[in-house]
């Protein structure tokens, strides 16, 4: 399973909820979790392989989580700024603001109710994961500066892997 890189539509569209946990559900999370593994990721959306369904995986310092409908049901007041890049931008790292606590709610893939509280970097990575699932980027949490200079070192970069030049 590939990943879709920007500016693919399915990045921008906004996903539907898993209505069963079928086999093909089962599937396309089996091809994320490989999918996140090869890339050596600590998340992946759904949308960010081509498919626009509620369906999240999670993979921070082992604490491996596939996420059937995830809800942010809540998050704390207290922000925090920290580098963040995303696996279909592949490339630059940008400081992005995000709460430093998150409830996560959703179901696994026994339809079994999911419920985890995440801190720092799990937290960041379950909201920029929703976010996925809503159309929305990293990018578009930055300043226009920062967004287009984001934007602008991922052009060049690739720019350089399609010439094959050495970077
Ligand atoms: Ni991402």
């Amino acid at each position: 399973m590939g990943i879709v890189t920007y500016p693919d539509e399915a990045l921008r569209g906004r996903s539907s909820p898993v209505e069963n946990i079928d086999k093909e559900v089962v599937s396309l999370a089996d091809g994320m979790t490989e999918a996140l593994f090869r890339a050596e990721g600590i998340g992946l959306a759904a949308p960010q392989v081509g498919v626009l369904k509620r369906l999240i995986v999670v993979n921070v310092e082992d604490d491996f989580h596939i996420v059937v409908n995830p809800e942010i049901v809540q998050t704390n007041e207290e922000k925090e700024s920290a580098a963040e890049g995303c696996l279909s931008i592949p490339g630059p790292e940008a400081d992005v603001e995000r709460p430093t606590r998150v409830e996560v709610r959703g179901y696994d893939l026994d339809g079994n109710e999911v419920k985890l509280t995440r801190e720092g970097l799990a937290a960041r990575v379950f909201l920029h994961e929703v976010d996925h699932l809503n159309g929305t980027l990293f990018i578009d949490h930055l300043s226009e500066t920062a967004r287009s200079a984001t934007l602008k070192e991922y052009r060049n970069a690739r720019k350089e892997e399609n010439t094959g030049a050495a970077a």
